[in-house]
């Protein structure tokens, strides 16, 4: 039996995060210089039913049985065999690399859920279609950050620009005009699940100027939409840098974001915000393709330790 193996990529939300999870609409894009990959063998020397999981990047060797039940890659794991009904699957192994850096807003955990689902369905003889597989990586990424939104686990699945409200069908977008963006990461980790409670407790404190903000951001969600279908991308720096205004009213920028911010827009971009959560990660600013390269070096310079440049296409 062969070894079957599936890869995801990273994402970068592009507008309307936060305001996402009060119903609110938002853009994610896949970025495709990262990925997780899972690999699934037969382990022909393995006791019946056994899974040996090895992730060396996090220190994980382990076996299947010695995860509890609520550790991410157990629960993406259990959920196929769950959804499967197999409650015994052959002895094998499954191996987990990735190249996305964790907690910096670039789906790594949704992404390896994505990776494990496919590898392991296909593994087993019946691969899930991408609502499946985006339903069960949505469990998993309850486990991560609580009250997701669902955005991470379908950018990931589809692997195309979505446009994403809560609890409706994916919307994939079109992209008429391709676009570059630059990434640029403040090396700070950021756990989602704090900065979406933060703004929570702000909300429930003052919902009223919440509400407004999560409403602003939502029409730019929209505006963007319309900029990207029409093939108007440069148009997407205002409503970048509207965004990122909206978003430090909000309370989720950093000295480091807003910083990177401005060294973008200094640089050349078109426009930029901080992307994701905030407080740390990334950073994105639209630029012209030629001055991808100064834009992030001009953002090396100032501190990121990472920059990705990522065009935007709609295949
Ligand atoms: O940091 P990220 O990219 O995982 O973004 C979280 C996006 C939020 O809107 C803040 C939360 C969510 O679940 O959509």
């Amino acid at each position: 039996m062969p070894a079957f193996t599936a890869s995801a990529p990273g994402k970068i939300i592009l507008f309307g995060e936060h305001a996402v999870v009060y119903g609110k609409p938002a853009i994610a894009v896949p970025v495709t210089q990262v990925s997780a990959r899972a690999i699934l063998r037969p382990d022909p020397r393995g006791v019946p039913g056994s899974m040996h999981i090895q992730a060396p990047a996090v220190g994980l060797d382990t076996y299947l049985a010695d995860l509890p039940d609520e550790h991410p890659l157990a629960a993406a794991v259990n959920g196929v065999l769950s959804t499967l009904g197999v409650s015994r699957p052959l002895a094998c192994s499954l191996r987990i690399t990735s190249t996305i850096p964790v907690a910096s807003g670039l789906g790594s955990g949704a992404a390896v859920s994505v990776a494990i689902i496919r590898a392991l369905s296909a593994f087993l003889g019946r691969p899930l279609s991408n609502e499946q597989v985006s339903e069960l990586a949505f469990e998993v990424e309850k486990l991560h950050h609580g009250t997701p939104s669902g955005i991470d686990n379908s950018v990931i699945t589809y692997a195309r620009p979505v446009y994403f409200m809560r609890d409706q069908p994916i919307e994939v977008l079109r992209v008429s005009q391709p676009f570059t963006i630059v990434i640029g990461d403040t090396g700070i980790s950021s756990p989602t699940a704090i900065a979406v409670g933060d703004v929570r407790r702000l909300w429930q404190k003052d919902p009223t100027h919440y509400e407004a903000l999560f409403d602003a951001a939502g029409k730019i969600a929209r505006q963007a939409r319309q900029t990207i279908e029409a093939g108007h991308p440069n148009d997407l720096g205002a409503l970048m840098d509207s965004n990122h205004a909206l978003l430090q009213q909000m309370g989720v920028s950093s000295p480091e974001l807003d910083h990177l911010v401005t060294v973008a827009r200094q640089a050349s971009a078109l426009g930029a915000k901080l992307s994701g959560a905030g407080r740390g990660g990334n950073m994105i600013a639209l630029v012209q393709p030629a001055n991808a390269a100064y834009v992030a070096e001009a953002l090396s310079n100032a501190g990121a330790v990472r920059t990705i440049a990522t065009q935007i296409e709609g295949r």
